[in-house]
């Protein structure tokens, strides 16, 4: 039985900061406002010539020199991303390109905030077949060109950026149980409607959001979600060593925490640096974790992510 296992982290977020400060000059809002309803101080906001896979490039390579892998090792690369480079070729394809990666399979996910949860998911598997040998799952976003910087109720909440995990065979499992979910019916509760038919854009090309709505299902589905991972693998909350969830907002994280019976000190959060980055969350608080040495080999992860489809997922690994 052959499983497949994490060597390295990276991550990347573009050198422009944009704080709750300078918002407060733009729009009708406050640093109170959104520090104390999402626990968010600072967003980064990618450059106008720099694209979603630029940002992939910056998390993959910090990502390979971790595991000590060259580029032309990696058989797989799979990019989650909503907001890719262009409509095709996908943004894994120009990943593989930019990288050097030789003729390495490569293909995009498109699960908004869960894409990194639902990317990993499927790259374990192709490497634990023995299908694949060394894969590179990235979450990459730019996200603030889906934002219509005058909605206070949006622009606040999202920002730019990457990160990276290369994963390859190994005798010991890895991933220790996973649940993927999806309720399509809850489509419009987080949305962009906008898409592009006859060379113009049809539709509403900025993030349209039911925040409450999207609040409540969150709590419940990823509550039910880590429950279900839990069972799976045999273990207690107390097992999980950290709690890495996607960054979306402080006081889910705080809910889900108190729901599944976690110490806060146990959670990972990066949201306050960074906002919700979407499918780049989760492997940017995971890369920071790794880096600032609380993440060890061997430790129990919990990583969870939600977002647009509704879309949700937990992945239960041996680091
Ligand atoms: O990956 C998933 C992505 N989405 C999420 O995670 C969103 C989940 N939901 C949330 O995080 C919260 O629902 C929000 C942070 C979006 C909103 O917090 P809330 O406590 O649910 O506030 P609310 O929508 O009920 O709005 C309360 C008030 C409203 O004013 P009125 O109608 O009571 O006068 C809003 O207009 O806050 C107002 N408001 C703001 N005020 C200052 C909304 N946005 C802002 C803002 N600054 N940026």
């Amino acid at each position: 039985m052959s499983y497949a296992r994490i060597r390295g982290t990276g991550s990347y977020l573009p050198e422009r900061v944009v704080t709750n400060t300078e918002l407060e000059g733009r729009i009708d809002t406050s640093d109170e406002w959104i520090v104390s309803r999402t626990g968010i101080e600072a967003r980064h906001v990618a450059a106008d010539d720099e694209l979603t896979s630029d940002l992939a490039l910056h998390a993959a390579r910090a990502a390979l020199e971790a595991a000590g892998r060259e580029a032309g090792e990696v058989d797989l690369i799979i990019v989650a991303t909503t907001t890719p480079d262009m409509v095709f070729p996908s943004t894994a394809c120009i990943v593989q390109h930019k990288l050097g990666a030789g003729e390495a399979a490569a293909f995009d996910v498109q699960a908004v905030c869960t894409g990194f949860i639902y990317a990993l998911s499927v790259a374990e598997r192709m490497v634990a077949t023995g299908a694949h040998r060394c894969a590179l799952v990235v979450g990459a976003e730019v996200f603030s060109r889906l934002l219509d910087w005058n909605d206070r109720r949006t622009c606040v909440l999202f920002g730019d950026g990457a990160g990276a995990v290369v994963i390859s065979r190994d005798d010991e499992p890895g991933l220790l149980a996973s649940h993927l979910g999806a309720d399509g019916s809850q489509g419009h509760i987080l949305r962009v409607t906008g898409g592009i038919a006859e060379g113009v854009v049809r539709g509403n090309p900025f993030i349209e959001m039911d925040g409450q709505a999207v609040f409540r299902l969150a709590v419940r589905a990823l509550g039910e979600s880590a429950e279900r991972v839990l069972t799976e693998a045999g273990l207690a909350a107390d097992a999980i060593d950290w709690f890495i969830p996607h960054q979306a907002n402080l006081r889910i994280i705080r809910a889900l925490a108190d729901r599944i019976g976690l110490p806060f000190e146990r959670v990972v959060t990066t949201v306050a640096h960074h906002g919700n980055t979407s499918a780049a969350s989760v492997p940017l608080a995971l890369d920071t974790a790794v880096r600032d040495g609380r993440v060890r080999t061997g430790q129990t992860l919990l990583l969870q992510g939600v977002g647009g489809g509704m879309t949700w997922g937990s992945l239960l690994l041996r680091y």
